[in-house]
């Protein structure tokens, strides 16, 4: 694509998972190339694009109220373009340009090469919509523009797509069919991240347990084998990872994590019930026993690992005694971490097709408030458990109350706050805990920066 004269500047917003963040990186960086430039200034934009989500109902919603507001923005710059790509744009195809007449292009995820040429078609006026899934699409060739603040802790795709088909999730029908990324270009990325001075790298993928590389037979790479590949690029540089699926995560992995300091000690395990009646019927692969065996490995092989979970409440017939195995699971595991949701019925999935929609709102919000309320009191008591302690912490920025605290996080991913001394952000801390909130750690460094 040949570059432009004069540069087209792009606006984009971005809703849903840490994968769309890391596709917005890779768009920014597709349109660059074309000669487009990024600008947060909405109002000065000659393109919006909205990176978008269906994971929800909600998420939808609100997408759907920024397209108002960009739709008021056009009225004054009719030659405002406007674009609808990711989750949302693969779901929902040209009816994105039938009901809401100011958007321009759709594109969904594996379009996004596409991009500059539907663009240059929308600038003369033709609408176009281009949501083909791709079997092999991961841009493992392109470098993403960062988008991140502070450079320091970057998200690096390693796959797309999902192929396990919960009965609930709208993923693999607007994602398509998983396929990981060469490790080779993983690498790569990952080293430029680390010369230009980034410390922590987050390997992204819907189930990063069944990352699999295997050109043929000789190059296999698993993901635990990836995962020490990626640790042994500098012990300075911090690694993590999401989403890991409680059936696939193997004790292999949990093996690597313990013999690399630098491999974060923290654990995203989905559990979305505490009842094997509801993983049945959602379709998830395993039951409330094989969950907490991988709880139990975890905890066995990396004691001081933190682990933090989903859970989905209201699912299609789950009773009384659904909900209170999800709340004694709860407590049983102790959660340093949640987020909790009510179930959102997603059009032509599994469940919607078969199962009835049948909890009642006002019982998913008292049964969401119970679980919300009791993660909180988990989440109190993790942090309590730190006091005492020292951990080291990742320098991320300054703390939103006052220039004199940096913040950043322990392995454990749990945010620590402490007097800035002539520390930086960057640096690793050790810091002593203090004291809590009920979101924070409180600390105070050990020892002054050596300079
Ligand atoms: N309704 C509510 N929550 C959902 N999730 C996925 N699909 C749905 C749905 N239809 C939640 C799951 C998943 C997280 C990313 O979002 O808990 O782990
Ligand atoms: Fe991410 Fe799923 Fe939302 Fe898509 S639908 S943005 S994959 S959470």
């Amino acid at each position: 694509m040949e570059k432009q004269d004069i540069s087209t500047k792009i606006y984009i917003e971005t809703y849903g998972c840490q994968m769309n963040v890391a596709d917005s990186e890779i768009v920014v960086s597709i349109l660059n190339e074309s000669g487009y430039e990024k600008t947060d200034d909405i109002q000065s934009a000659d393109v919006i694009l909205v990176n978008t989500c269906s994971i929800r109902e909600n998420a939808e919603q609100r997408v759907w109220g920024r397209l108002d507001v960009f739709r008021q923005i056009k009225k004054k710059n009719p030659r405002l373009t406007i674009g609808v790509i990711g989750c949302m744009a693969e779901r929902l195809k040209e009816k994105l340009i039938e009901e809401e007449k100011a958007v321009d292009i759709v594109v969904g995820p594996d379009a996004y090469r596409e991009l500059p040429r539907l663009l240059e078609n929308a600038g003369t006026g033709q609408k176009a919509v281009n949501v083909i899934l791709s079997r092999e699409e991961t841009y493992a060739d392109i470098s993403p523009v960062r988008l991140d603040k502070n450079h320091i802790s970057a998200f690096v795709s390693i796959m797309r797509g999902c192929n396990n088909m919960c009965s609930y999730c709208i993923v693999p029908y607007v994602r398509g069919a998983e396929r990981s990324r060469d490790p080779k270009s993983i690498l790569k990325e990952i080293e430029d991240l680390q010369k230009q001075g980034y410390k922590e790298v987050t390997l992204i993928g819907q189930n990063v347990d069944s990352y699999n590389w295997k050109p043929d037979k000789s190059d296999k790479v698993s993901f635990s084998q990836l995962l020490e590949m990626v640790a042994q690029i500098s012990d300075k540089l911090r690694v993590r990872f999401s989403t890991s699926h409680p059936k696939d995560m193997s004790d292999e992995v949990l093996y690597t994590m313990s013999k690399y300091k630098n491999i974060c000690k923290h654990i995203h395990l989905p559990a979305q019930s505490g009842s094997t009646r509801v993983l049945e019927r959602m379709k998830r692969g395993y039951s409330r026993e094989w969950y907490l065996n991988r709880i139990n490995a975890i905890k066995q092989i990396i004691p001081d690992c933190a682990v933090s979970t989903d859970i989905m409440t209201g699912f299609p017939g789950e009773t009384e005694q659904d909900h209170a195995d999800t709340i004694n699971l709860m407590k049983e595991v102790n959660y340093d971490f949640a987020y909790m949701f009510k179930y959102s019925e997603r059009p032509n999935t599994y469940a919607a097709r078969h199962l009835k929609d049948d909890i009642q709102e006002s019982i998913k919000t008292q049964r969401l408030t119970e679980i919300i309320d009791l993660q909180n009191e988990l989440s109190e008591k993790s942090k309590k458990e730190d006091l005492g302690k020292t951990f080291e912490v990742l320098v991320e920025g300054f703390s939103k109350k006052s220039k004199d605290y940096l913040f950043g996080r322990t392995s454990q991913n749990k945010v620590v706050v402490f007097p800035r001394l002539n520390h930086t952000i960057g640096d690793y801390v050790d810091v002593e805990i203090i004291d809590c909130t009920s979101a924070t750690l409180i600390g105070e460094p050990t020892s002054k920066k050596i300079n």
